[in-house]
């Protein structure tokens, strides 16, 4: 059978939750489909500190090195946040695994399931019939990298810096991205900046522009990034690729996420040249709702089969955790997060729809 190394890095907070129901589905598609997950776990972000004195230690580097793909669950929490910047779990871990191993190209793929019209945050006018979103953000420039960065000076003087800067490539290959998923469905790609006000917009939307001209079977828009977060919320439908730099993916795949029900259903790939890939759910650590096991599973779950689609190769096992997913909340399964306390509804625990999913795809 074919084996494929994954670095498991359940992280804080309600990460360990829920990438225990992730790593059990695995475990059912290895025996489905014949292949083995040979899973390492690593301690990463709080729990790196607490048990290597590091957020993103050594060994955990060495471990995603050897494999095929990572498995992240989520770092942060009130613990940590008073550490010094760079060593916290966000800036000390996450954010260097993005740069170390080159994932460019951040995918969040907002669909609304039809059983879950009701818990979206719209009304039924405007969500009914449902929608289906591709938010890729570039995830390894921009504001979150770009130097001069940090605290300078003393007392009322001190100045706090962030730069965003963008290069041509940068631009480009995230644009190569966008298109070409874009060419897999709607064939639409919004290219989302703020150039009435940036530098670093002007030049994204004359990039984009100029590589657009290789996709004549794609449409192109371009959005400020305000009005595009008006947009989202007033017709969402309107929108098929949702192109971003960095700091605005992160706000506007929030969004989006919330349209489909809640942030805990929202899955992510985090993709390098090739097949090399980190999955994680676009939402945190959840301290509000850590240690309670009430956590929802499924961004986790889902990104799980993004990465046997990306990483893997196994598009068939991917689609199948979506169809199980889909079944489950056709079943009226329901963590607390996306509970209407409608009739037919199950509240469930974390464990319970990891149960259900695995139920579902036997
Ligand atoms: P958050 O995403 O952790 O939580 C926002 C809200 O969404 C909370 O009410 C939370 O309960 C809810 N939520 C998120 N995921 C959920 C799930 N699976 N099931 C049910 N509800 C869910 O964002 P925050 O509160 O702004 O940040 C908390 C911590 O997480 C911070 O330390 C932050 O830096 C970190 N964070 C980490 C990542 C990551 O590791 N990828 C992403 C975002 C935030
Ligand atoms: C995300 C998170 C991270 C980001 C934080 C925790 C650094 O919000 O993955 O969306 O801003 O990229
Ligand atoms: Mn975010």
């Amino acid at each position: 059978a074919k084996t494929f190394k994954i670095a498991v890095l359940p992280g804080d907070g309600i990460g360990p939750e829920v990438m225990a129901e992730a790593t059990r589905v695995l475990d059912v598609i290895g025996q489905k489909y014949n292949v083995t997950f040979e899973g390492t776990f690593a301690n990463v972000g709080g729990a790196g500190i607490d048990n290597e004195g590091k957020a993103l230690p050594q060994t955990t580097i060495d471990i995603c090195k050897d494999s095929d793909a990572i498995l992240f669950g989520s770092v942060g929490g009130p613990k940590w946040e008073s550490l010094p910047p760079d060593e916290q779990p966000e800036r000390g871990a996450l954010l260097p695994l993005r740069k170390i191993f080159g994932l460019y190209a951040n995918l969040r793929p907002a669909i609304i399931f039809p059983s879950l019209t009701g818990a979206s945050s719209l009304k039924e006018e405007v969500i009914g019939g449902g929608f289906n979103v591709l938010v890729i953000r570039e995830l390894t420039g921009g504001i979150y990298f770009s130097q001069p960065k940090g605290i300078e000076g003393e007392g009322r003087n001190r100045i706090g810096i962030d730069t965003m800067k963008y290069s041509v490539p940068e631009i480009e290959r995230i644009t190569h991205v966008a298109f070409q998923a874009a060419r897999k469905r709607g064939k639409k790609v919004c290219s989302i900046d703020k150039a009435n006000v940036l530098s670093s917009s002007v030049l994204w939307r004359e990039v984009v522009i100029d590589i657009a001209k290789q996709y004549p079977d794609v449409e192109l828009s371009h959005m400020y990034v305000d009005n595009a977060a008006m947009q989202l919320v007033k017709w969402p439908k309107q929108f098929d690729v949702i192109l971003c730099e960095n700091m605005f993916g992160d706000i506007l795949s929030d969004e989006a996420a919330m349209l489909t029900g809640s942030l805990g259903m929202l899955p992510s790939a985090s993709l390098a040249e090739g097949s090399f890939g980190m999955y994680e759910p676009s939402g945190g650590s959840a301290p509000d709702i850590a240690g309670q096991g009430i956590a929802n599973p499924i961004a986790q779950i889902l990104s799980a089969a993004m990465m046997l689609k990306f990483s893997c190769g196994m598009v068939e096992a991917a689609d199948a955790i979506d169809t199980a997913v889909e079944t489950v909340l056709d079943q009226g399964y329901r963590t607390r997060d996306i509970f209407q306390n409608k009739s037919g509804e199950k509240l469930v625990n974390t464990k319970e729809m990891g149960d259900a999913i695995i139920a579902a795809l036997a």
